[in-house]
């Protein structure tokens, strides 16, 4: 399984002291170095960590895809545009969330959601949706053209080694095989750390996982190439 690594709280921490260290593109060098499959970045509309000059000097600078994460918005479809990531990952935002809490509602917006990654195709770029392993969710999904979902892991790492765990693992089990029969790609992300990760190579054909704070976070003790070449090597 591939590894993208969202290195979004490097500029969280930046940003902390309003400076320029620590420094987002070195981020993304080491991250390509460690052999990061994506380099995630998720262009916030409040800009609270990734800025857009952030974007810019990876793009420029990185040559491991980008994933752009972003909300469904005119100037986001925009930036993407102007940008030309590698792909884009389509989330659900809302302002005063501590991160992105739930998978995107797609299903009661299908028509938005089409209209919105036509532009994004026509440009080259690859779409993905961050949905919740619901089964309405991924019909939606794939009625929207999407090429990629990729799911929320959110609850199954809250529920890890409690009593729900089982439940939510078998949710993202059966989603990702659904998908994979309409012929979507799976990738999945949110909550994933170096000790509930595992249980995402008992899923078939998974792509890749985007993992961010419990990478950066062992990062502080490690360093970030160590911390990556931890997590690739318990998904390999
Ligand atoms: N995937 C998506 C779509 C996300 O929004 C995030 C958080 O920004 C992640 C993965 C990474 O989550 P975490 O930081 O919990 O690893």
């Amino acid at each position: 399984m591939e590894l993208g690594v969202n290195i979004d709280h490097v500029a969280t921490l930046r940003n902390a002291r309003g400076g320029l260290e620590p420094c987002v593109l070195d981020a993304a060098l080491i991250a390509q170095r460690a052999g990061a499959s994506a380099i995630t970045i998720h262009l916030r509309e409040d800009r609270r960590h990734i800025k857009d000059s952030d974007l810019d000097e990876i793009k420029k600078n990185i040559k491991t895809n980008i994933n752009l994460e972003m909300a469904a918005t005119p100037e986001m479809q925009q930036i993407a545009i102007n940008n030309s990531p590698y792909s884009c990952c389509i989330v659900p935002e809302k302002r005063r969330e501590v991160t992105t809490e739930g998978g995107l509602d797609v299903f009661s917006q299908e028509d938005y959601i089409k209209d919105f990654i036509k532009p994004l195709h026509k440009a080259g770029i690859v779409v993905s949706l961050f949905i919740d392993p619901d089964e309405k969710q991924i019909f939606s999904a794939h009625n929207c053209g999407a090429d990629f979902i990729e799911l929320h892991t959110g609850a199954f790492a809250n529920a890890f080694n409690k009593e729900g765990e089982k439940d939510e693992f078998e949710k993202l089990k059966t989603a990702a095989a659904l998908a994979q029969n309409l012929g979507l790609k799976v990738n999945a992300g949110h909550g994933l750390n170096y000790e509930n990760v595992h249980r995402m190579l008992e899923i078939d054909g998974l792509i890749e996982l985007n993992i961010g704070h419990s990478i950066i976070s062992r990062a502080v003790f490690v360093g970030l190439e160590r911390a990556i070449e931890e997590m690739r090597e318990l998904i390999v």
